[in-house]
């Protein structure tokens, strides 16, 4: 079976084709990050537009390099959300373009869980992954979700306010790192000292699992600049005391992040932990993980870590195999629903 796969929720304009649900044949990413860096962050009306001059060219490369023609897919898997609307709408209309002209079924994928499809790509095909816990750390979600299956979600625990790779990257907007803020953070972080700065993740009251990381942003922004600074207001502080507190931050919110993983695991008792999103690609991350000797712990390799059109490609053809048929009619949505939606689509 052949799957295409068109991503274009965000900032890169990704097309893949992937065989039997995990072998990638061709999974190709036309990065925007040059078009965005001088703003500090996505313009999404640029990037709708690039989408449109990206796309038939990367779809070209993406059979080409897979050694295919259009008419030997089987399906054409898209992303319908959650994503900037206007980039979200011009991978979805091709998709539905090339279902109605090919034929072929549209099916179409949820991007959070997709994130977490690539672990599963990524695992050895004869490892036992389920029940799992799937967590997801990205630049729009931060979630802690019970896996009976890559189809059946019961989530856990989310965020009450900014996902944690939102806080990553206004903490390095605080301290005059570049975009995407995580991994000029993680740099940085590395000459630090850890210990330096006293800052404490948010508690949310009665919901152990949920996540709160405004106020741990915020707590940088006064150290960084002073109390009652806004992100405008100069820096206090020199180039070491950066790195301290570059590094203190990301100890702390990484330390909250494994202490709800861990209370998970004994509640819930998973066979394994499957990660997905921007943020888990952190090297920092996956070693203080490790270090824990927590359960087998699958993380995507690294072409499957940021956004792609591989891991669309692979969830298409596991919804395709569990009878799923999508409808032309299908719109884009939101980050909003995207969690309940993940709730909902069950095997
Ligand atoms: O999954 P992703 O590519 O896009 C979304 O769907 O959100 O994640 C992007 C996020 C950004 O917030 C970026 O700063 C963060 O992942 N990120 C990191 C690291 N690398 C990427 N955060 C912390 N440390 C990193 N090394
Ligand atoms: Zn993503």
């Amino acid at each position: 079976m052949l799957s295409l796969g068109i991503d274009t929720s965000c900032d890169d304009t990704s097309i893949a084709v992937v065989r039997n649900s995990h072998e990638v044949l061709s999974n190709i990413i036309a990065s925007q990050h040059s078009l965005h860096e001088d703003f500090g962050g996505v313009v999404p009306e640029l990037s709708s537009r690039q989408h449109i001059e990206e796309l038939i060219p990367t779809l070209n490369r993406a059979l080409k390099e897979a050694k295919i023609s259009l008419e030997d897919l089987d399906i054409i898997g898209v992303t319908l959300g959650p994503g900037l609307i206007g980039s979200l709408l011009i991978g979805i209309q091709a998709a539905k373009a090339l279902s109605l002209a090919l034929k072929k079924p549209l099916i179409t994928v949820n991007h959070v869980q997709a994130h977490l499809y690539a672990a599963v790509m990524s695992a050895p095909q004869n490892a036992s992954l389920f029940p799992a816990l799937g967590i997801v750390l990205s630049g729009g979600h931060s979630f802690i979700a019970k896996m009976q299956s890559p189809l059946d979600f019961k989530l856990l625990g989310t965020t009450i306010d900014d996902a944690i790779g939102e806080c990553f990257d206004k903490v390095a907007k605080i301290l005059e790192l570049g975009y995407p803020g995580g991994p000029a953070l993680e740099k940085l972080a590395a000459k630090g000292d850890k210990k330096a700065f006293a800052l404490k993740a948010g508690r949310v009251k009665n919901k152990a699992l949920h996540f709160s990381f405004s106020g741990l942003k915020t707590a940088v922004l006064y150290q960084a600049k002073g109390k009652a600074s806004n992100l405008r207001s100069p820096l206090i502080i020199g180039d070491a005391e950066k790195a301290d507190l570059a590094a203190s931050f990301q100890e702390v919110a990484f330390r909250d992040v494994i202490k709800k993983i861990h209370l998970a695991c004994k509640e819930e008792q998973p066979k394994s932990l499957l990660f997905g999103g921007g943020v888990t690609c952190s090297q920092t991350f996956q070693k203080m993980l490790f270090e824990e000797n927590l359960l087998p712990a699958y993380f995507p390799e690294k072409m499957l870590c940021l956004d792609n059109g591989a891991m669309i490609a692979g969830l298409a053809t596991e919804l395709y195999k569990s009878g799923k048929k999508s409808d032309l009619a299908e719109k884009a949505f939101t980050r909003m629903e995207s969690l309940k939606r993940l709730q909902e689509e069950k095997a």
